[in-house]
């Protein structure tokens, strides 16, 4: 299907890597351009040499609101202009309650600030467009993972800042949306997988909790969605929390489960 994107002027952050070098991928798939914006420079540069010249790496560490600004502004010389604005980057660092408030409030800087200086920073380009804006949020804002304050907060507050930034935006025509992955296998949940005693039962385990198909969400399946959410295929959807979790969070638990055994 020709999602219609082509030439459309695409930045995602965190792009080097996972979810985002996924969506990197996509994109130019669909003959955008496309920036990736990422702190790891081996990965970012390497992802950009095997994609050829419609696709650059910018570096940038984006807990630095200086650095965000000017990632734009290189942008916008590389591009002249904007269409689409992915903010992917994120990482859950498992800060638990008994982490020190200053502690807990740098944490949820690092994970939110950028989303909000990036897209405040953007929001010029965008308007020009009208351009469109998607946000990764995690399904952590809305179940919980027990140990991780400062991250359920930032992407609580990620899906908050969609619907806010959907109202503030729909004069302007810009849509903004909201994907949400669970349980997403990344290279780096593979190393984490590797890294156990056990690691194929350890992949099971959490396999076996994802309802549908009891398997992990693919990178690949999380991209398509973005993909398709700054397309005009999805020209009347704003405001929504997309979940690509395979039912993980709105299933009923008891899913899979034998009644005829109670
Ligand atoms: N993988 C999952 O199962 C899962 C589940 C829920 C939510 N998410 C969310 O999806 C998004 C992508 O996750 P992923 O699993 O692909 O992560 P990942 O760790 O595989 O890749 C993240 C990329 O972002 C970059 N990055 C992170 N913080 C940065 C910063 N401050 N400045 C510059 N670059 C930065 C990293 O260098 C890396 O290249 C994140 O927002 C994450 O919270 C992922």
């Amino acid at each position: 299907m020709d999602l219609g994107l082509r030439d459309k002027l695409v930045l995602v952050t965190g792009g080097a890597k996972g979810i985002g070098a996924a969506t990197v991928e996509a994109f130019s798939a669909e003959d955008c351009r496309v920036v990736l914006v990422d702190r790891d420079t081996e990965t970012g540069t390497s992802l950009e040499k095997s994609l050829g010249s419609r696709v650059s790496y910018i570096k940038a560490d984006l807990t630095n609101l200086e650095a965000c600004k000017k990632a734009i502004e290189q942008t916008v010389s590389l591009f002249g202009g904007l269409d689409v604005l992915v903010n992917n980057a994120g990482f859950n660092d498992g800060l638990g309650l008994e982490t020190p408030p200053e502690d807990f409030m740098i944490s949820v800087q690092n994970n939110l600030l950028h989303v909000y200086a990036m897209t405040h920073y953007a929001l010029p380009q965008l308007r020009k467009g009208p351009g469109c804006l998607v946000n990764l949020g995690s399904k952590v804002s809305e179940t919980g993972q027990g140990h991780t304050s400062a991250y359920a907060a930032a992407k609580g507050a990620i899906s908050a800042l969609t619907r806010e930034w959907a109202v503030a935006l729909a004069p302007d025509k810009i849509r903004v949306n909201c994907v949400i992955p669970a349980e997403c296998l990344t290279d780096q949940y593979e190393q984490f997988f590797q890294s156990q005693a056990k690691p194929e039962a350890a992949k099971k385990a959490i396999a076996d909790i994802v309802p549908f198909e009891k398997r992990l969400t693919t990178p690949e399946e999380i991209a398509q969605t973005i993909v398709f959410l700054a397309s005009d295929r999805s020209s009347h959807t704003t405001g929504q929390l997309v979940f690509v979790d395979g039912g993980y969070t709105h299933f009923d638990r008891a899913v899979g489960h034998d009644h005829n055994k109670w």
